[in-house]
């Protein structure tokens, strides 16, 4: 009968078949389904296994340095961290459409995985966190553009890879009992979605440095806060936003012009629809003392007391 030992040991034996002695490439972003396939793959086949994992600059706070702590040092996987920071910003600079954002993160991640790519010799697979959800409905997700970006071709010759994709019969809370087999972290087993466009979403508007730290911080304490309070797993989704508006406050004397933080925390099944989490009044109260103390420029937070329909989750 199936059981998730029996999923392993039926996988792992797989993929050492197919593999034999060639070499798999993962694009690793940390995320739930990208980090369990990359730890099933190494458990079958070890230093076989390249990851890449891209830091677009547009990661939440310790983000980058948690996934190589866990996956690099944790369980010593070939992990290449590329810092493509300034490629993202540069290409983003200016731009205020978010579709347009979209676009630009979407395609220059493409750009600088197959760069990387491109300089490794002999890889025949490219593996792939898909699960049967995405197979039913195509997501929209990193796995996916590189997926649909492998499959059309125009690619250099050396990059035909064959894809790998041992999650696609699983449903999500099975990959998440998988990671937990495998040992992957609880915190990235149980990680809130993640938009792959980051915050860059989250900064309404032009993306630059300043703004994007300013999303960082206040996410930050939020998550913070939310997991003082035990709720981490009552609430689908929490974030920060920074919409592209000031209003006037007063700090000590002073009169201050500046920006105001929108926090989105929602309930949700499956993100198609989802409620404002009924978060608890002094935790509020404590998450937005701490945003105006400790972030710049913000003197101001609201809460999104909206529900999917009519507004989405995300506010771009
Ligand atoms: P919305 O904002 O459409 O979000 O209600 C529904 C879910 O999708 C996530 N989301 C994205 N995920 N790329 C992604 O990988 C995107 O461009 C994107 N936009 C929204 C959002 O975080 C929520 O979980």
């Amino acid at each position: 009968d199936w059981t998730i030992e029996n999923f392993i040991d039926m996988e792992v034996a797989k993929i050492q078949e197919k593999v034999g002695n060639r070499k798999v490439l993962c694009a690793l972003s940390g995320g739930v389904d990208s980090s369990v396939v990359a730890a099933l793959i190494h458990k079958a086949i070890g230093d076989q296994l390249t990851c890449i994992f891209v830091d677009h600059g547009l990661l939440r706070k310790n983000e980058a340095t948690d996934v190589m702590k866990t996956f690099a040092d944790g369980f010593h996987m070939n992990i290449i961290k590329i810092d493509a920071q300034d490629r993202f910003l540069s290409k983003l600079a200016g731009v205020s459409d978010p579709e347009q954002k979209r676009k630009i993160i979407g395609n220059e991640f493409i750009y600088v995985f197959d760069d990387e790519a491109a300089k490794l010799k002999d890889i025949d697979f490219l593996a792939q966190g898909t699960l049967y959800t995405d197979v039913i409905e195509s997501g929209t997700e990193t796995a996916q553009t590189i997926k649909s970006h492998h499959n059309v071709g125009g690619l250099p010759e050396n990059m035909q890879f064959e894809l790998i994709e041992p999650l696609n019969t699983l449903f999500k809370d099975e990959v998440r009992e998988l990671g937990i087999q495998l040992g992957v972290p609880e915190h990235i087993v149980w990680r809130q979605p993640f938009p792959g466009p980051g915050l860059a979403i989250r900064v309404l508007g032009a993306v630059d440095e300043e703004k994007l730290a300013i999303v960082r911080e206040s996410d930050a304490i939020l998550r913070e806060e939310i997991a003082n309070a035990g709720l981490e797993r009552d609430i689908w989704q929490y974030f920060t936003v920074l919409p592209d508006i000031r209003s006037v406050g007063v700090m000590g004397d002073a009169r201050t012009y500046d920006y105001t933080i929108g926090i989105r925390a929602v309930t949700s099944i499956d993100g198609m629809t989802s409620d404002w989490a009924r978060i608890p009044w002094d935790v509020l109260e404590k998450i937005s003392t701490r945003i105006v103390n400790e972030v710049e420029h913000i003197n101001r937070v609201v809460y999104d007391v909206t529900s999917k329909p009519p507004a989405t989750i995300e506010w771009e």
